[in-house]
């Protein structure tokens, strides 16, 4: 790939001087149409719709209500931006006061959409069980895209996928659509970034750019309209190409995360307060909530568990796309020198665990990873690791590495010795093949506390609450629905708030 990557070097320069290659979605006669509709928790009885329209709205609006003949409510913005270089506008409107764990029905406001419907966050402390699906480095599919492994034989057929798009992951994530309620993708959306991996895009790199983010948004509308989908950075979110462009090469509107946040910054929550009773509680609730920074760093809470997202390309020492970091990027800061780790600090120290016996986080990088230390981020360990095992984090969720995999409790690179009976350390998972351009990476060389790696087909993870006990975290083959992998981690949650 070296090769190639060092033959385009410089393109982008030429966009615009040749003809377009990009494979636009058609845009639609009328220009209000919504596409690429995305949902998410925003607060404890909040959702928020994203879309996008091939025109600037005034007013963006969603209709809702709990019948679909009678959508009697309705909540608007003057939300609906775009960036240079982009098509589309992102409209975002956050519907309030939902009752919860309910049946809404919603139409976006437009003379073309239709009335679609989306499950209500449950209150935090509700102990019904619930799963939630984890997607990690899912690509587009199609003729700027293909998730078929890396077998070169196999690509040329791709492109004549259309539209159906046979994109496995997508594909069972709408086939078991009633079996989780929300899902959580820490990073790597469309690979816009690898349009230099077609070589019909080569000279059209900033067309091909945005084609592929329409492209791929369009193809998760199914799912994201339907679930909350709680994103947050990649690498590849971070700039046109995954080319060190600390030079500026990319064109405005293609660095720093601008499509990342024009999608996702009016959607993504901050922290919800508190529902402790123990006021210290409720005021380290607050804290995070004013440091949290979305989509890049947040939380929110859903029966029971508590979630919090965080950044691992930028925002702390040595953080791989930061303006000097390892990956060349350039990209953030997005918050004021150690916001992001205050706000971790505050948000899972208040936790109660009485409330929500469950701590999940969710981050792009791991640093528990098979397949050698190419695969694992030093620095987020160091930035993060002490803070998870502190407040007694029950499960991290990885991606980056594109497969499979599972790690019994592990602190320091040391197994706890309790494994999955009440361990102290946290569980690790890296859920990073669900498929993208660049294919699947082998499983590689082996570490001592791994209990489980696959990279032979396309794959995600499910998180099963069961009670405030047992959690069961499945690994799902896409293109089967064949659970690979099955383990329960057991946590006595006798203490409100853990701090070891
Ligand atoms: C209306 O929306 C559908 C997709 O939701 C699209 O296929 C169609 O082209 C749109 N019609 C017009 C007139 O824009
Ligand atoms: C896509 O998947 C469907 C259902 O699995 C299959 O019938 C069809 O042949 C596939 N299309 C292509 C082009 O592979
Ligand atoms: C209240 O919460 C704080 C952390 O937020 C914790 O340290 C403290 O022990 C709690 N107090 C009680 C009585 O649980
Ligand atoms: C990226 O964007 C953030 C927030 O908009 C800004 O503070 C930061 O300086 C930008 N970074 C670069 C390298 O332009
Ligand atoms: C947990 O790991 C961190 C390194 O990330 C280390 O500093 C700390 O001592 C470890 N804690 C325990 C109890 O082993
Ligand atoms: C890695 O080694 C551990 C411990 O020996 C073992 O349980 C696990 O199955 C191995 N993983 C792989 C992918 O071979």
């Amino acid at each position: 790939m070296s090769s190639f990557i060092n033959a385009v070097k410089g393109l982008p320069v030429l966009a615009g001087c040749v003809m377009a290659a990009a494979s636009y979605p058609a845009k639609p006669a009328d220009l209000t149409t919504p596409v690429q509709q995305r949902l998410a928790i925003n607060g404890a009885n909040a959702i928020s719709v994203g879309w996008n329209t091939y025109e600037q709205l005034s007013n963006p609006c969603v209709q809702y209500g709990t019948s679909s003949d009678s959508l009697t409510l309705q909540a608007c913005s003057t939300n609906s931006i775009t960036y240079p270089t982009s098509r589309t506008w992102s409209n975002a409107v956050t519907l309030t006061g939902l009752a919860p764990a309910t049946t809404y029905y919603y139409k976006i406001v437009s003379t073309n959409s239709s009335i679609e419907h989306f499950f209500s966050p449950r209150t935090a402390g509700d102990k019904t069980p619930f799963t939630m699906s984890a997607v990690i480095d899912l690509g587009v599919y199609g003729a700027d895209g293909y998730t078929i492994s890396m077998d070169a034989t196999k690509r040329d057929t791709i492109p004549t996928i259309q539209p159906a798009l046979n994109h496995t992951t997508i594909g069972r994530l709408a086939t078991n659509i009633d079996d989780y309620e929300l899902v959580v993708h820490p990073g790597d959306f469309a690979y816009a970034d690898d349009w230099f991996e077609k070589p019909k895009n080569l000279l059209d790199g900033l067309n091909a750019y945005e084609a592929i983010l329409e492209q791929f948004y369009d193809q998760l509308a199914p799912i994201a309209g339907r679930k909350a989908y709680m994103a947050s950075p990649g690498n590849h979110e971070a700039d046109c190409e995954e080319l060190d462009y600390t030079t500026g090469l990319c064109p405005t509107g293609q660095k720093n995360f601008t499509d990342f946040m024009n999608r996702f910054g009016n959607t993504m929550p901050t922290a919800f307060g508190s529902t402790s009773s123990n006021s210290t509680a409720k005021v380290l609730a607050n804290k995070a909530q004013q440091l949290a920074k979305p989509p890049f760093w947040y939380s929110f809470e859903y029966g029971m568990v508590h979630v919090t997202m965080f950044d691992t390309e930028t925002d702390f020492a040595n953080a791989p796309d930061g303006p000097d970091g390892s990956a060349g990027l350039n990209g953030g800061p997005f918050g004021t020198a150690n916001q992001q780790l205050e706000f971790l600090e505050a948000d899972l120290a208040s936790v109660d665990r009485s409330v929500t016996p469950w701590l999940v986080v969710g981050g792009h990088r791991p640093w528990y990873s098979t397949g050698g230390s190419g695969n694992i981020c030093s620095p987020c360990q160091k930035a993060f690791e002490p803070l998870l095992y502190k407040y007694g984090v029950d499960l991290a969720i990885f991606g980056h590495v594109h497969n499979s995999q599972r790690f019994v409790p592990t602190n320091n690179s040391v197994a706890d010795p309790a494994e999955m009976n009440n361990p102290k350390a946290p569980m690790y998972i890296v859920a990073g093949g669900a498929g993208n351009i660049e294919g699947l990476s082998s499983v590689g060389s082996n570490v001592s506390f791994n209990a489980f790696a696959y990279a032979s087909d396309f794959s995600y993870a499910t998180v099963s609450f069961k009670d405030a006990n047992n959690m069961q975290v499945d690994f799902i083959r896409s293109s089967t629905g064949e659970v690979l992998d099955s383990s329960v981690l057991y946590k006595a949650h006798s203490q409100s708030f853990v701090v070891q």
